[in-house]
């Protein structure tokens, strides 16, 4: 298979694109990248010098970027990672977040339709189906945003269907929960959690902590997308999740016991306006229809995680220093 990945400098494409060289030695992967705050080169490293392997800085929302890549080879899919994702970001200003979601899936989109790539695999969230307070989110449950983050992304897989429905575009649509693992963008509740406790600062808890997620190892999900490349049904939208539903303390406190750290190493802060309480997806069908199941259980997965973090301090702390600085600040000092 020849693909396009774009955004796969960030934690869940540079997964993806790690895991399907070293799996397929008949793939090659082009990554379109626009090298945000969030996207690290650092993250592919080990494929740099990979023949299979070719790597283009630019923006999704960039047609004539696009059109360059395509009409250099005939590619077989495009997985689209690319997204603004941080919901804390989209509150201080959603611009970036609209533009990358919605523009440059539609960019991606017109592309596909004038190339004829065969598979356009759009990767979502859970957090369009909005807060659910009760149950579950099934595969194609309506979309209720709360966040510039959400209502962007779910515009864009609004469109996606559209295009579907349309043209007869062949995109699938997946809605994943929560992430976790190496190589994560330490804005995030996890990796900041576990470098704070490393550099021997407090976790900022937002609000009374009982806020629920779904949490997956990035490396299960990598598995997905592979198994939807090769069997997903186009026009189809999957789920994609572990069940493993837990409020943030629950998790905030795993963290603690793992890094030697007790609950004084928590700070309760300010929440996180329109924060929603519940994340709950139903992945009956993606189990059922391709066989995927998720294998690394949470306390395994968070465990390595952590020696992760602990092990490769060379590649969190120079972020930590940066531009992360500035917005951790901007975040966490006003609240
Ligand atoms: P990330 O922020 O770590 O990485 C995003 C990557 O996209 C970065 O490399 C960035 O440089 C790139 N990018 C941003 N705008 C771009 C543009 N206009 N053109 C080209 N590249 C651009 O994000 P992630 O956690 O890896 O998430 C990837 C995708 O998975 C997103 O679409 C996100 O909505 C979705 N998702 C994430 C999670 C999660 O828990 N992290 C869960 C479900 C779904
Ligand atoms: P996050 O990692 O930002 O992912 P998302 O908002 O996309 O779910 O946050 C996960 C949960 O952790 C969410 O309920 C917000 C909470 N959280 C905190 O309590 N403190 C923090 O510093 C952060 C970043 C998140």
């Amino acid at each position: 298979m020849k693909l396009l990945v774009t955004g796969g400098c960030g934690f869940i494409g540079s997964n993806f694109t790690r895991r399907m060289l070293a799996a397929h030695p008949d793939w090659t992967i082009v990554n379109l990248d626009k090298l945000t705050y969030a996207g690290n080169p650092a993250n592919l490293s080990s494929v740099v010098d990979n023949p299979r392997y070719r790597f283009v800085k630019g923006d999704i929302a960039d047609a004539a970027i696009v059109d360059r890549i395509l009409s250099e080879g005939e590619f077989d899919a495009i997985v689209n990672y690319a997204a603004e994702t941080h919901v804390d970001r989209s509150i201080m200003d959603p611009t970036a977040f609209l533009r990358t979601s919605v523009f440059g899936t539609y960019v991606l989109l017109e592309a596909v339709r004038k190339y004829q790539i065969p598979r356009f695999v759009q990767i979502s969230t859970d957090e369009v189906f909005g807060a659910v307070m009760e149950g579950e989110s099934g595969d194609h449950a309506p979309f209720e945003p709360r966040s510039p983050y959400s209502a962007a992304k779910a515009s864009g897989d609004h469109l996606v269907a559209s295009y579907f429905a349309t043209y007869g575009l062949p995109a699938i649509i997946t809605h994943a929960c929560n992430m976790y693992g190496p190589y994560h963008y330490p804005e995030k509740m996890f990796p900041l959690f576990i470098t704070n406790l490393m550099e021997g600062k407090k976790v900022p808890v937002y609000g009374d902590g009982m806020q629920v997620r779904e949490w997956m190892h990035i490396d299960d999900h990598a598995r997905a997308i592979e198994l939807l490349l090769e069997k997903g049904i186009v026009g189809e939208s999957y789920n994609i999740g572990t069940g493993d539903r837990v409020p943030n303390l629950e998790i905030t406190k795993k963290i603690l016991a793992l890094c030697g750290k007790d609950e004084s190493s928590i700070e309760y802060v300010k929440d996180r306006p329109g924060h929603d309480r519940r994340y709950a997806i139903n992945s009956a069908k993606i189990r059922r229809e391709l066989g995927w199941a998720p294998y690394i259980s949470l306390d395994d997965g968070l465990a390595s995680t952590v020696e992760w973090y602990k092990a490769n301090e060379a590649w969190w702390k120079p972020i930590k220093s940066g531009e992360f600085q500035k917005y951790y600040e901007a975040q966490y000092v006003t609240r």
